[in-house]
């Protein structure tokens, strides 16, 4: 073989080694490390969102590939995270390990436990951002999901697989609301699972301890970003719950329900990431994909088809106004990406009516297919009454002589906001919330004195279950109102109501 070709064949071989090396510029190198976030420089074949391994098994993941050098957050530990310090690709993308051992437990973003009960059997791993199901693989909402409280299911029912927001200042009773809501599903089969982002540890113990005494928490899963943890984990925190959501969904088949506590501040962590990350801020400081942020988080809450098992996720989200104000930016985004919402007001919380439920302008906009037959047909009469009565209360302050419809329906209207006030951790089953509407929307209730309504309501269900046990029954099975079962139930409140008021019945 002449000299020139071995040369050249000792060349090719040496070039195609060359290439391997390249190819596997799998390497990179810290440029710059602080507040969480990593610079680094190689990786040329890193994709976006994918997990980075640094030296002592700590993990990244990728938020910014740019020419020169790629940006990415440091999921735990950041501050061993060196400059110069080597940086590898792992190849795939930020997963979580998923389980039915997860239920009743108490664990961070990361899948670690913090309740101190040991360590957790997972089953598999489910990548954190997924697609949302497609439409054929959806199905309309068309089962309930009881909240327990009469003024939700009755004019702002949710369905399984919707999307609804609670909205309020701080302290007008959106925890409670969400956290009564899981209560109420411990006999449901519904798996809930609770994201608290960014507050006080002791409000989570609570919160579990509520759960536990309660006997939901067996079928309840906590995740805790708490105020004190980074950003990061903050802000990977709902997606996570909403993994872990999925695979109940997908997996068991199991109708879920997520809530996020909240997204308010969810929302401020990602946008500290930004900024740390030098992304053009926007509107209120928010980097220009908050609105993105929100709804890949939301659109995954579904109501499955028969053909992929039927199972649902039913999503919470849970945001904080200042000053009532649900103009700001963040707020006016998750309105719009959500199926309705329900408002909580501090004026209604302070003056006594709790839940603090604004029905004005709380909507839910596809949950009234799911509402059982006999509660839509009562509460349309009701949200009538109380239409009628915030106009009329408002126009009555200024005159002193009202007609007598005028004066009934202000009647009707204050007994109706009595009547849908409910104490926290008290939730009703259905039937009984139809059964004390229908009382009140026949007027039969127009005799009990108003600040008794509510010692009457829990005296009459008592006799009813205790007495006509076949009624409640009734209405648990056929969820129907028919004529009859009503002219019935009108006769057992009105004979109740005469002993209960002690008045002795004049004989004819
Ligand atoms: N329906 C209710 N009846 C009585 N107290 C309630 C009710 N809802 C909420 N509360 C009380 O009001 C306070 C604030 O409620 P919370 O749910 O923590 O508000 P938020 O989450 O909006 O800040 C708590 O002490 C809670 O127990
Ligand atoms: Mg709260």
């Amino acid at each position: 073989m002449p000299l020139a070709e071995i040369v050249l064949k000792n060349l090719q071989t040496k070039i195609a080694q060359l290439q391997t090396i390249a190819e596997s510029d799998e390497v990179g190198a810290v440029l710059e490390s602080a507040d969480g976030i990593a610079r680094v420089r190689g990786l040329s074949s890193a994709v976006n969102g994918e997990l980075l391994e640094f030296p002592g098994k700590i993990y990244g993941t990728i938020f910014n590939l740019e020419k020169e050098e790629i940006i990415c957050a440091i999921l735990e530990n950041h501050t061993k995270v060196k400059e110069g310090a080597w940086v590898k690709r792992t190849g795939h993308v930020v997963g979580i390990k998923v389980g039915k051992d997860m239920l009743g437990r108490v664990i961070n973003p990361m899948g670690d436990p913090l309740d101190g009960l040991g360590s957790i059997k997972t089953e598999t791993s489910y990548p954190l951002e997924n697609s949302a199901p497609g439409v054929v693989e959806r199905e309309p909402v068309r089962v309930p999901l009881q909240t327990g409280y009469k003024v939700v299911d009755a004019l702002v029912p949710i369905g399984r697989g919707q999307r609804e927001l609670i909205i309020g200042d701080r302290q007008t009773g959106k925890t409670t609301l969400a956290v009564d809501t899981i209560i109420n599903q411990k006999d449901t089969g519904v798996v809930s699972i609770y994201v608290a982002v960014g507050q006080k540890e002791s409000t989570v113990v609570k919160l579990r301890h509520q759960l536990e005494q309660h006997d939901a928490l067996k079928n309840t899963i906590i995740i805790d970003a708490p105020a004190s943890a980074p950003a990061i984990t903050q802000y990977l925190a709902p997606f996570v719950g909403c993994t872990i959501a999925e695979y109940f969904m997908y997996e068991l088949k199991k109708d879920t329900l997520v809530v996020y506590d909240d997204l308010s501040k969810h929302a401020a962590a990602y946008r500290q990431i930004s900024l740390l990350m030098r992304r053009p801020p926007g509107r209120e400081a928010y980097p220009g994909d908050i609105f993105y942020l929100h709804s890949r988080l939301l659109e995954r809450a579904a109501k499955l088809s028969p053909a992929k098992g039927g199972g649902s996720m039913t999503a919470l989200p849970i945001i904080e106004t200042q000053g009532s104000d649900i103009s700001a930016y963040v707020p006016t985004n998750v309105i719009s990406i959500t199926d309705g919402q329900i408002f909580l007001e501090a004026d209604l919380f302070n003056s006594g009516v709790r839940p603090a439920v604004n029905v004005g302008i709380s909507v839910s906009r596809v949950g009234g297919s799911a509402q059982i037959k006999a509660m839509r047909r009562i509460s349309g009469t009701m949200r009538i009454d109380l239409a009628q009565y915030r106009e009329k209360e408002a126009f009555s302050m200024f005159s002193s002589e009202l007609d007598k419809e005028t004066l009934r329906q202000l009647k009707k209207g204050a007994l109706m906001v009595e009547l849908l006030k409910q104490d926290k951790n008290k939730p009703l089953a259905v039937e009984d919330q139809v059964i004390s509407i229908y009382a009140g929307v026949k007027d039969l209730l127009t005799d009990i004195p108003l600040e008794r309504l509510s010692e009457f309501e829990t005296a009459l269900l008592k006799h009813i279950h205790a007495n006509y046990a076949d009624i409640v029954e009734t209405f648990r099975t056929k969820k129907e109102f028919t004529r009859e079962l009503g002219l019935l139930v009108q006769e057992v409140i009105n004979d109740f109501k005469k002993d209960w008021l002690n008045v002795p019945t004049v004989p004819n």
